[in-house]
């Protein structure tokens, strides 16, 4: 009978086939040791000269690191400990060999294991990071579903930038120059006037010249965006939303952040409200420890850390100035050349994971913005109807998925956070 290793527990005393690849092996005596795994877990199987055939015996001789295998054997329970169990291997069968396999136990460079990735994603911590993500992307999906939100996908070919134009990738669609979707939210502006509330959720491209440890060139990022929500009701619905990401994630994935061995006891802590800080009080911190800091300049990374380093909780920073944000953003009328944005910033330095805020919704400041700018108003014929007709106060946000996945599993970089990243300077596999 086929089972997987993750359902094992129900076959104890049972004889059963297993199928998967070779993790390991070693041998003390007459006793040898195969470690399998098949992606729902990883099982010692047993040889001992007398329990299984003399052709499972010389089978286990041509077992070598990652190569296929079929055991057929006894599950038992593990002889020490309770909840380990162990397969008595009866018979054996290799599958398909493996060779060489290039990524052996001892440690590999950076640079090689990026190569590899198409094997190194094989490896228990890469397996467990995989699944976190996973289990955070289907916590976002459930978020919003459960919340009343309809999915609307958003396209990647697009005739217009959403998010400045310095980092636009060009592609050829037929005859016409097009851009991949730096972001969805223009469409699901025009989406959340026939739904209410909607979000999208999916690859999205900056053409980012530059390496560093939070940006990647192809990134996954969810959007809601909710019609008569203001910047403090999308801070509401954020808070939550991260509150969610995070409890769910850690109840249902412990076994992968003790795999990572992740300190988890201060992700547990966090529960919304977040605090909110107006730009101004944001820059005041700033300053104190980064002298070159000006009022009215962006956050750089390490401003942004020296922000977030002091609070125990993701912390909103709100009210930019308008020139350091997208010609979207609605200026809050009390407070003129101030964005009615709302970023968060992850704890423990890792930066911003969310942007969004409250939209323009008047039609001649909206066409005033565009043209300062540097866009081109015929681009945006279909978004500036959006005011034309029956326009609306609305806001939302764009989390990326790749930061959270590198935040909660405590990962220096973003490299390791999506199965095959695409970076400045890499691009295979
Ligand atoms: O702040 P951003 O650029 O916001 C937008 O794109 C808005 N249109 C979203 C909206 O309001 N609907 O990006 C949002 C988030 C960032 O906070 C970050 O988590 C992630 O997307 N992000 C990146 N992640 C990895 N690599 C990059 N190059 C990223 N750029 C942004």
């Amino acid at each position: 009978m086929r089972v997987y290793i993750g359902d094992i527990a129900q076959s104890v005393g049972e004889t059963v086939d297993l199928k998967g690849w070779a993790y390991n092996t070693r041998s003390s005596g007459k006793v040898k040791f195969l470690e399998l795994r098949d992606g729902t877990g990883i099982i010692p199987c047993v040889f001992f000269a007398g329990e299984c055939d003399d052709k499972a015996l010389s089978v286990f001789e041509q077992i070598t690191q990652e190569c296929s295998v079929r055991v057929t054997g006894t599950v038992r329970k593990h002889p020490k400990h309770e909840k380990v169990f162990e397969l008595g291997v009866k018979s054996a069968e290799i599958i398909g060999a493996s060779p060489n396999y290039p990524i052996t136990p001892k440690e590999h460079g950076i640079e090689f294991l990026m190569e590899n990735r198409h094997l190194w994603l094989r490896s228990r911590r890469q397996h467990a990071i995989l699944r976190i993500r996973a289990e955070i992307i289907a916590a976002i999906r459930d978020f919003f579903d459960g919340r009343g939100f309809t999915l609307t996908d958003s396209p990647i070919f697009t005739p217009s930038a959403c998010e400045g134009t310095s980092n636009l990738f060009q592609t050829q669609y037929f005859d016409e120059k097009m851009f991949l979707s730096q972001s969805g939210q223009l469409y699901i502006e025009a989406t959340a006037a026939s739904l209410g509330k909607v979000y999208c959720f999916g690859p999205t491209f900056r053409a980012e010249k530059s390496k560093t440890r939070r940006h990647l060139i192809e990134f996954w990022m969810v959007e809601p965006e909710v019609a008569f929500n203001d910047m403090y009701d999308n801070m509401e619905l954020a808070e939550q939303f991260v509150e969610y990401i995070i409890q769910r994630t850690l109840k249902n994935r412990a076994g992968e952040f003790k795999a990572l061995e992740r300190d988890t006891s201060q992700l547990a802590k966090i529960l919304a409200p977040f605090p909110r800080l107006h730009y101004r009080e944001a820059a005041d911190l700033v300053k104190k420890e980064n002298p070159e800091f000006k009022t009215g300049d962006d956050f750089g990374g390490a401003d942004e850390t020296i922000i977030s380093s002091k609070y125990d909780k993701p912390v909103f920073v709100h009210h930019y100035p308008a020139a350091v944000k997208a010609f979207y953003m609605k200026e809050d009328p009390r407070e003129p050349g101030s964005a009615m944005g709302c970023d968060l910033l992850a704890t423990e330095g890792y930066g911003e994971i969310i942007g969004g805020g409250q939209r323009e919704d008047n039609l001649e400041i909206l066409q005033r913005k565009v043209h300062e700018h540097g866009l081109r108003e015929e681009d945006f014929r279909w978004y500036l109807d959006l005011r034309r007709y029956g326009s609306f106060p609305h806001s939302g946000f764009g989390l990326g998925v790749e930061r959270t996945v590198a935040w909660l599993c405590g990962l220096p970089h973003v490299r390791e956070t999506i199965p095959f990243p695409r970076l400045y300077g890499r691009s295979y596999p």
